[in-house]
């Protein structure tokens, strides 16, 4: 593809005496397509030069005119109006498709460089419910568009897997439990254990003395206590992996809470070196309050270590494991707080890494009818989610009459997907409220919108029949709408790396709405299979193009598109 910015600022370089990378930043993108593809403003040369912006930029156009990768080019007030000419670039940007095919989108800004992308992260024997859709999801596209970038990405769940609540799971299970139970139902059993626990020691406090020294236990390595502490662990990781199979999803790593318990030790150790433990009432804590922040408790009153103590050691582990470029957490906005402070004190701790600790935060997810709340039984599995959505759609799909091959197929993909593309559709950090007939629109900005645009490029590209699109000409797909989609889709790559940047899948799931929004107008105003030959053959490979640019941008959402919908 063509460099514009980079061409144009070389021209214009011969005209005035400025650094190429600052004509570069002053060059725009206008919004309105009236005043051409890229402008050039003159007001800051004034000074230098001597003369009236407008004058100057006279000058500019004139000198830029005979260049052929302009069709015009227009001096208004102190602006250069460039329009680029649409046959070169429409010829590069769709060969360009073309020829990368399921690389187009990718880029190679990562060098290589490797990124820790951590997400999901579910506590065991809790419930995963719809809450957990966001760090999982959001988490996911950000893994594939860290490694569309060229980066070497590591996939971690760090599984709340460890805490004194298994010290009290594991006293309940003693008291009342039954392993059939658990084996047919783990974490909806499990939680009834747990609530029980909580209500039974409320009139018998010597339960709670039992969980302590049963946690304890754990700790040390009972071997009971570890045995059923393992089996907790691996009947909820198979529920949690039911989930991760219908998303898609895969992990390098499980490394959770429970990893860090030996590593621990390490890390109190060097604080108490480095002189920042402090004790209060008992605990040790670092003080961060000269940092505006409040102190975070590294060992409580009995010694045991907490939720940041374990992160701590995780960092560390990380770093020296993975020798991270960039360690990304994608974990909700409440823990804001904890994510500021384990920054903080690693930076006190002298690791010059600790700026690369990237927490990437979002809002919260409520459903129509309130908050979830796990006592009050509101809760809302992200499995049942799913099951519902492709339930849904598998009417949807029959009420249509659609055609396909495998009616369940498409309806777990196009469900799922609807989901998926609903979660990705709003900047991360707004909370949303979850809404069936928003998911599950095929008219509005939704995943099967999408999904149900790529079919019918994939319906075109069936009836036109076997063609080498090779030495297609141009001059047919220069149209408005052609062009517009054009632009679209040679966007694409820059907005995979925008939403890299930002740490924020929205900017491509908006970016395939505008694809689709592109290629339905094009649609709409051009015949496509026409009788002319060549006419055909540059509009089926701009379909080609489009399908492509749709396909590949779903992919780093994490979503399937069907051929047929
Ligand atoms: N398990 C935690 C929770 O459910 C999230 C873990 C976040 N990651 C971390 N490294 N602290 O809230």
């Amino acid at each position: 593809m063509v460099e514009y910015k980079l061409e144009i600022a070389k021209l214009i370089k011969e005209q005035v005496d400025l650094e190429l990378e600052e004509i570069m930043s002053m060059i725009e993108v206008p919004q309105n397509a009236d005043m051409g593809d890229f402008a050039f403003p003159c007001f800051k040369l004034a000074k230098t030069l001597r003369k009236a912006p407008p004058l100057i930029a006279k000058g500019i156009a004139e000198s830029l005119a005979n260049a052929s990768m302009f069709e015009k080019v227009e001096q208004v007030n102190a602006y250069v109006n460039m329009f680029v000419s649409k046959e070169e670039f429409v010829k590069d940007a769709v060969a360009e498709v073309l020829e990368k095919k399921e690389d187009y989108g990718k880029s190679n800004v990562g060098e290589g460089r490797p990124v820790i992308v951590e997400f999901s992260s579910p506590n065991i024997a809790k419930p995963f419910h719809i809450g957990h859709i966001r760090s999982t999801v959001i988490g996911n596209a950000i893994n594939k568009i860290y490694d569309a970038m060229g980066f070497k990405v590591t996939r971690i769940n760090h599984l709340g897997d460890y805490g004194t609540q298994f010290g009290k799971m594991i006293v309940a299970y003693r008291h009342w439990g039954c392993e059939e139970d658990v084996k047919r139902e783990p974490i909806k059993t499990l939680l009834e254990y747990y609530t029980k626990f909580h209500v039974e020691a409320e009139t018998d406090p010597s339960l709670e003395d039992e969980a302590r020294e049963t946690f304890a236990k754990l700790e040390q390595g009972g071997q009971e206590e570890t045995k059923l502490w393992q089996w907790f662990r691996d009947e909820s990781l198979k529920e949690f992996t039911r989930v991760y199979d219908m998303l898609g999803i895969q992990y390098d790593s499980y490394a959770g809470e429970s990893f860090y318990s030996d590593k621990m030790p390490q890390v109190v150790e060097e604080l108490k070196e480095k002189d920042l433990l402090v004790e209060s009432r008992g605990a040790m804590i670092v003080d961060l309050e000269p940092f505006g922040l409040t102190p975070a408790p590294i060992l409580k009153t009995d010694g045991s270590t907490l939720y940041i103590t374990r992160d701590l050691a995780c960092a560390k582990y990380r770093e020296n494991t993975y020798n991270f470029y960039k360690n990304i957490y994608v974990v909700a906005s409440q823990q804001n707080l904890h994510f500021q402070q384990l920054k903080k004190i690693l930076e006190l701790m002298g690791y010059e890494w600790a700026k690369d600790i990237i927490h990437v935060p979002f809002g919260l997810v409520s459903l129509e009818e309130g908050t979830m709340s796990t006592r009050a039984g509101r809760v809302v599995f992200l499995e049942d989610v799913l099951n519902k959505a492709i339930e849904e759609t598998r009417k949807i799909i029959e009420e249509k009459g659609v055609v396909t091959e495998n009616v369940e197929e498409t309806a777990k993909q196009v469900g799922i997907g609807a989901v998926v593309f609903n979660e990705l559709s709003n900047n991360r950090i707004k909370d949303y409220v979850f809404k069936w007939d928003k998911v599950l629109d095929f008219n509005g900005e939704t995943g099967p919108y999408v999904q149900y645009t790529h079919a019918r490029c994939a319906s075109i590209i069936r009836n036109a029949g076997e063609m080498d699109l090779t030495g297609f000409d141009p001059k047919y797909i220069t149209s408005e709408s052609a062009y517009q989609l054009v632009k679209a889709i040679a966007d694409l790559p820059q907005v995979v790396i925008e939403a890299g940047e930002k740490y924020e899948p929205s900017v491509v799931t908006r970016h395939i709405v505008d694809i689709a929004q592109g290629f339905n107008k094009f649609y709409h105003d051009e015949h496509i299979l026409v009788d002319d030959p060549e006419e055909k053959k540059a509009k089926v490979a701009l379909v080609v193009a489009a399908k492509t640019a749709i396909k590949n941008g779903l992919a780093l959402l994490g979503m399937d598109a069907p051929e047929r919908m």
